[in-house]
């Protein structure tokens, strides 16, 4: 049963806890084999908001831990995510950033897959990372970063230098970001009085919906929801205007947030909070289910690998996402059922996964040979990845997909 443990980061209001995948590693900590043993842990369980209704964790891992100059992620490594963000800058370029020198910020920049459009077109911009690995991937392309993190203070020291921003951006970063009134608060300081603030994330009523139990580990503080995003920036003098769907990581959600007042809410934002509310996603009897299908999940997925090895089928893994650190860990899949992962970030290659230690090799090992099967960590990019990997289907190969349940393809 749901128990109520601690308060919410963003009302104080009681959270309810309802989902608990025990001891995790940090997600992203890809590490050396020699360093085996000096890990950081965490407790990770998700809770709901009585008040406000965000779901978000119990515990928070602090954020040296998780980002820094060896942050192993590279957006660039997906062609698909590419193209959707150079569509996403295209489309910012002509609407919000139309105007007399137009100034954009992005927090979260990674390697520069957004701003590298918005710079090729002479526009001002500036990327707020505090991970100086894939800052300095943006930067060798010509995308101006700042190396540190988003918050109230960096983002008034930008404000003085820079004057006000038009539009600020961000991808899959604030729902990181457990001290998320400090950026709201630093929103505040660095918009411009008409600009707008637009955030693509994954969507919650994705991950309740396929069972994406996956896409929760320690940098997904906050799973969000168009109703859970309107109440939180209304809570700092904004309004959520407008929410889309956007064909990304399984299921995600771009908002476009103004200062309150400013611009027209649009009739998408009350019919999705209308469609979540019919949901039950504001309720924690809506994720007993989910907890149930994803220890289904965990037995189905175990028991087929088991099964696959005893009939002496080969197995490799595919895509050394930061989601497979709670599969291997949360389902106890260690390098005996799946002996090495095929990654193409080259920072990731010759490290092994926290905590379930699966060597990470390059994709080129795929094909040499083929295994007879493929568990595919990277979902998210199944069509980019099957696509690639075509012969591996011809030749006999067969993927496993664990979402929204687990099955052979
Ligand atoms: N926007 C990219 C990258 C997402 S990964 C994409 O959608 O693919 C999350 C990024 O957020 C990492 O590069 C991490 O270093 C960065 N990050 C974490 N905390 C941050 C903060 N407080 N301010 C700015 N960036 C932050
Ligand atoms: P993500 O799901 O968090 O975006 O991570 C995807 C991982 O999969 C990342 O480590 C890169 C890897 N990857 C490949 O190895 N080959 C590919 O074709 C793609 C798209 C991703
Ligand atoms: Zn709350």
């Amino acid at each position: 049963m749901a128990q109520a443990t601690s308060s919410c980061r963003i009302c104080g209001g009681v959270l309810t806890e309802c989902l608990d995948f025990g001891t995790q590693p940090v997600s992203n900590a890809f590490l050396r084999p020699e360093h085996i043993g000096n890990e950081k842990y965490f407790h990770l369980a998700v809770g709901i908001c009585g008040t406000c209704a965000m779901v978000q964790q119990l515990e928070e891992v602090p954020r040296e831990d998780m980002f820094g100059f060896d942050y192993p992620y590279r957006s660039c490594m997906s062609a698909w995510m590419r193209k959707h963000f150079q569509q996403t800058a295209q489309a910012l370029i002509e609407t919000e950033l139309a105007g007399a020198d137009p100034f954009i910020v992005e927090i979260g920049s990674n390697d520069g897959i957004m701003l590298d459009t918005v710079s090729q077109a002479g526009i001002r911009h500036l990327g707020v990372d505090p991970s100086g690995g894939p800052a300095a991937v943006a930067q060798d392309k010509g995308v101006g970063i700042l190396v540190d993190y988003f918050e109230e203070s960096s983002a008034r020291a930008i404000r003085a230098k820079h004057g006000p921003a038009d539009v600020i951006f961000s991808a899959n970063t604030i729902s990181h970001i457990a001290y998320i009134d400090s950026i709201l608060r630093g929103v505040d300081a660095l918009l411009a009085d008409n600009g707008v603030f637009v955030v693509e994330d994954r969507y919650l009523g994705d991950v309740v919906e396929h069972n994406y139990f996956d896409q929760i580990y320690d940098e997904h503080f906050y799973l969000f929801a168009v109703h859970s995003v309107g109440e939180l920036v209304s809570r700092f003098g904004f309004e959520l205007i407008e929410a889309e769907r956007i064909p990304v990581h399984g299921g995600a959600m771009r908002y476009t947030i103004a200062r309150s007042g400013r611009r027209k809410v649009s009739q998408a934002v009350r019919d999705f909070v209308a469609k979540e509310s019919a949901m039950g996603l504001d309720h924690p009897a809506v994720y007993e289910h989910f907890r149930a299908e994803i220890k289904s999940i965990r037995v189905a997925l175990v028991d087929l690998l088991t099964d696959l090895r005893a009939q002496g089928k080969s197995i490799v893994g595919y895509g050394a996402t930061s989601k497979s650190a709670t599969v291997t860990n949360y389902c106890g899949i260690d390098r005996d059922l799946v002996p090495y992962i095929c990654d193409s970030t080259p920072v990731k290659q010759g490290r092994v996964t926290p905590g379930s230690h699966i060597p990470i090799v390059p994709p080129e090992q795929f094909s040499g040979p083929y295994p007879d099967y493929a568990l595919l960590f990277a979902w998210n990019h199944a069509d980019e990845i099957m696509a690639k990997e075509r012969r591996f289907r011809e030749t006999g190969g067969k993927w496993i997909l664990y979402v929204p349940n687990v099955h052979i393809i």
